[in-house]
């Protein structure tokens, strides 16, 4: 099937989805990745002239911290110009279409644009509208996906276990809403994971997940025994249409990541969530910040990675 990601030579054109992207594709950008963080992983390199004289439009129409963020600082390392669109006080509240933003951005010159939008296939949508020199990165649209915070979840995945073919990873929280979980399952099944378990209660699973390739656990005990990586995800209240759960208790009860509830796991397991995080009710404090966690390194190689996919856009061989 045509994938509209990939231009005629198979090369990545535009970053939409983690799904049908093949595994060279995403072992490519993971090596880049690698290439711009120094010795220890702890930072990126200098910046390099790799996006001199191109224009990046950060263009969110949600709110960002982490994405938008690093994109930016990405951007910045790359040696592009910067441009981030302040929605709220744009043209979009006077009635202007996407279409039409995006048109006045290409009339100022833009190579590429960084997509964040509530609408599930707005970033599709741009990049079919747009001449073919100018690449689109979906930085999350609705439910759909969000390729690039799943790439940066497999990039640490692999800085702390090396490999993918020997791991059990835990996927846990609201599925159902999650545009992270739809990419990171991708990801990890082409990637080769051997077993990718999804645990959730059954109003925060999306009908047929299994059909992902993922096993499904409703129970916290049954799904974190013996897993290697723990991705929590965060409830997303925004998304969700009448009462899926009793209460934020109730939930922490029993989805909640708790030090009990992780020791089930196993011992040298990592725990990701790909932020915000709501303390308390989808993680403990203890764990958030505990020796497992891996949070704060998962924003750091986002720089990284993020550098690697707009390089490669740019046709950086
Ligand atoms: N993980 C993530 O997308 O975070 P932000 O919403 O802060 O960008």
């Amino acid at each position: 099937m045509n994938n509209p990601q990939l231009n005629k030579h198979g090369e990545l054109q535009h970053l939409l989805s983690t799904e049908g992207l093949p595994s060279r594709i995403l072992y490519d950008i993971l090596d880049r990745a690698s290439a711009f963080v120094d010795g220890d992983g702890s930072r990126e390199i200098k910046k390099v002239p790799l996006l001199h004289g191109k224009s990046v439009f950060n263009i969110f129409f949600e709110n960002s911290t982490r994405t938008r963020t690093t994109f930016e600082i990405a951007a910045k390392r790359l040696s592009a110009d910067v441009v981030n669109l302040n929605i709220g006080s744009s043209s979009t509240s006077k009635g202007e279409t996407l279409l039409d933003t995006v048109d006045n951005l290409c009339a100022m010159h833009a190579d590429m644009f960084i997509v964040r939008h509530a609408q599930s296939g707005a970033a599709h949508l741009i990049a079919k509208h747009v001449a073919p020199e100018i690449h689109v990165i979906n930085a999350g649209d609705g439910r759909h996906a969000h390729p690039t915070q799943a790439l940066l979840d497999m990039y640490t995945i692999r800085h702390y276990k090396k490999e993918f073919h020997n791991l059990r990873v835990a996927i846990v929280g609201d599925i159902l809403h999650s545009r992270v979980a739809r990419s990171q399952i991708h990801a990890l099944t082409t990637l080769g994971v051997p077993e990718v378990r999804v645990i959730a209660p059954k109003t925060l699973l999306p009908s047929h997940v299994e059909q992902l390739g993922v096993r499904v656990f409703h129970d916290m005990a049954q799904g974190l025994r013996d897993v290697d990586v723990v991705l929590m995800l965060r409830l997303q209240n925004e998304r969700m249409q009448g009462a899926a759960l009793p209460s934020a208790q109730e939930y922490f009860k029993y989805y909640g990541l708790t030090q009990e509830k992780l020791a089930l796991a196993k011992a040298d397991a990592i725990v990701m969530h790909p932020g915000p995080m709501n303390r308390g009710i989808e993680i403990d404090s203890s764990v958030a910040d505990g020796g497992q966690s891996v949070i704060l390194p998962q924003v750091t190689f986002g720089i990284a990675v993020r550098m690697a996919v707009m390089s490669m856009l740019a046709g950086d061989k």
